[in-house]
């Protein structure tokens, strides 16, 4: 499974936790993000996740920004991106089971670290059930025009 993580100054702490983790494990992760606590502009590090994931280089993103909101926004504005913000692992479970969200999202500066981790864990081992959800997924790519 190939994986990207990307993130802002506000996310670099939890994003080297992350790494770390990861490493011990078969995941194929590449890291996009700033490894430095200098101001920089997260729609650019989500941008370059979204870009992967369209041109399926990766199976999974993981995006970082202090609150994990900007980032959010940021990427949810692509339409093959469903860029799931969690705090907690059922969210991450669901996330991935019923909206087959394709990006997990955190708020560096808000989650716990552990929690973090066992949300990671999570994602990457939950299938999406289809079934009932398919239609409503398929609605978020293509809503109707305003
Ligand atoms: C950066 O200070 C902060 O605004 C950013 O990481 C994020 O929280 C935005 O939503």
């Amino acid at each position: 499974m190939k994986i990207a993580i990307s993130n802002d100054h506000g996310g670099t702490k939890l994003k080297m936790s992350i790494l770390k983790y990861l490493k011990g494990f078969n995941y194929d992760v590449i890291n996009l993000g700033t490894d430095n606590n200098d101001s920089v502009d997260y729609p650019d590090y989500a941008y370059e996740v979204s870009k992967l994931l369209k041109d399926k280089v990766i199976d999974f993103g993981i995006l970082i920004c202090g609150s994990g909101i900007g980032i959010s926004i940021a990427a949810n504005r692509y339409p093959h991106v469903r860029a799931a913000l969690c705090n907690d692992e059922n969210s991450a479970e669901l996330s991935r089971s019923h909206n087959n969200a394709n990006t997990l999202v955190f708020g560096g500066r808000l989650i716990d670290h552990d929690i973090a981790l066992k949300c990671i864990n999570k994602f990457l081992n939950t299938e999406f059930e289809g079934g009932r959800h398919i239609k409503r997924v398929d609605k978020l790519s293509s809503p109707p025009i305003i």
